[in-house]
């Protein structure tokens, strides 16, 4: 077992070093407190070649493995988890469902546009009453013959707002439950489309999160993903990877908070000391430092697992909750070791616990995590 990174990795992790720290810091403040999306940001985002990190040259994209993908979004998301959702969104759910889901005809029209960053994409299932109990949809795909026709409403969508491409999970053959769920490539100026409410959110403001709404919205018939009834299948698959990233970005924001921690205890004097020469201060952070490890090396196996062909829906789930919980721990930690510095937005660490508290809820609360793990368990 090599634990080494490749050049390439190291590589790949400094150049989000340095864009995060040299742009995103900047004014992740005043974007957090104005909600303001991170136009210029996404713009060197997909400079950088962020935005299609993992899809296949061929289609326009980077090329690189997840734990490529892992390693940026840590970096990012140590300094700003709203430009990481974006990134996440894009990556592991829109451009990776589509190549790993779609047929030649999808890849070729709208794979190109999104791994490029042309245009950026956003995923369609939670709803105002189908949101961890994700078989309950509501909305409806109607089979027209040729098209379909969709009409229904979701919720909490990252990228709603900003997103030219939706995959949209429908239900065409209420009968069959699950199994008549189908997914949608929809383009967002198709008629019938519109824009509900900017989600005025408690963390990762600057994110774009809205609800959608479909009335009558015609759909051609070549762009469902998959046979009919794929849907369910293809929005669990997806979201299997997707919980990786959400992962790295918890890591990430874990591992901001323990950095600025242990800077600010190296400077901060208090009882005639340093406050890192406390063991009150300094067993927290070790105990913080031993939380980011583990969940960083979480992250690193089920990208690993991923990449080399074998399942990783019991390591992504796996990830994805340890990494949200000491996500939540550390950064409450790094504000008690702040104190009243911590808890104003100058230093950062109070916006960073606000972050966390989304990665436990998101694509999939950790409730929902260990329904995945203990059902594993129970198949074993
Ligand atoms: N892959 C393939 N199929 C799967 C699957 C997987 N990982 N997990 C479940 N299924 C299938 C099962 O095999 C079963 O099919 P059959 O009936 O044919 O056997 C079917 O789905 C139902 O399975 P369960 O009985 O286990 O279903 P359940 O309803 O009890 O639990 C669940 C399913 C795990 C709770 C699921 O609904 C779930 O993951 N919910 C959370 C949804 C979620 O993560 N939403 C996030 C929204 S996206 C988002 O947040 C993006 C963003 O903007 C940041």
């Amino acid at each position: 077992m090599d634990f080494n990174l490749s050049e390439e990795h190291l590589m790949i992790r400094q150049a989000a070093r340095d864009f995060a720290e040299r742009e995103l810091l900047q004014d992740v403040i005043e974007r957090d407190n104005e909600a303001r999306f991170p136009e210029r940001h996404v713009q060197t985002m997909k400079e950088l070649g962020f935005l299609g990190m993992t899809v296949d040259p061929a289609y326009g994209g980077g090329g690189m493995d997840t734990i490529s993908y892992v390693l940026a979004m840590e970096e990012i998301s140590k300094v700003d988890s709203a430009a990481g959702v974006i990134m996440s969104v894009q990556n592991s759910l829109v451009c990776y469902g589509i190549e790993k889901y779609g047929n030649d005809f999808q890849k070729d029209k709208y794979l190109r546009q999104l791994a490029s960053g042309e245009v950026i994409g956003a995923f369609l299932l939670s709803e105002p009453e189908a949101g961890s109990d994700a078989t309950m949809q509501r909305t409806t795909a109607e089979d027209k013959g040729d098209h379909y026709l969709i009409n229904g409403t979701k919720n909490w969508i990252t990228n709603g707002g900003c997103a030219g491409i939706y995959l949209v999970v429908a239900q065409t053959h209420p009968e069959k439950k699950h199994h008549g769920i189908n997914a949608f490539i929809v383009e967002r100026n198709t008629p019938g489309v519109t824009l509900g409410k900017h989600e005025d959110k408690m963390g990762m403001r600057s994110s774009d999160t809205h609800s959608v709404m479909f009335t009558d919205v015609k759909v051609p018939k070549e762009n469902r993903i998959g046979e009919d009834g794929f849907g369910f299948t293809f929005a669990m698959k997806t979201l299997e990877g997707g919980r990786i990233g959400i992962a790295a970005q918890a890591t990430g924001i874990a591992a901001g908070a323990l950095e600025r921690a242990v800077r600010y205890s190296k400077e901060r004097k208090a009882f005639g000391k340093e406050i890192f020469y406390h063991q009150a201060i300094a067993f927290k952070l070790a105990d913080m430092a031993v939380k980011v490890e583990n969940a960083r090396n979480l992250c690193l196996k089920a990208a690993w697992l991923k990449d080399q062909g074998q399942p990783y829906s019991l390591a992504s789930s796996m990830a994805k909750l340890y990494c949200a919980d000491i996500a939540m721990e550390v950064t409450t930690e790094a504000v008690q070791i702040f104190g009243g510095y911590g808890y104003v937005k100058e230093y950062h660490v109070e916006r960073l616990m606000r972050e966390a508290k989304l990665t436990q809820i998101y694509e999939g609360t950790s409730e929902i995590q260990k329904i995945v793990i203990s059902r594993t368990l129970l198949k074993e």
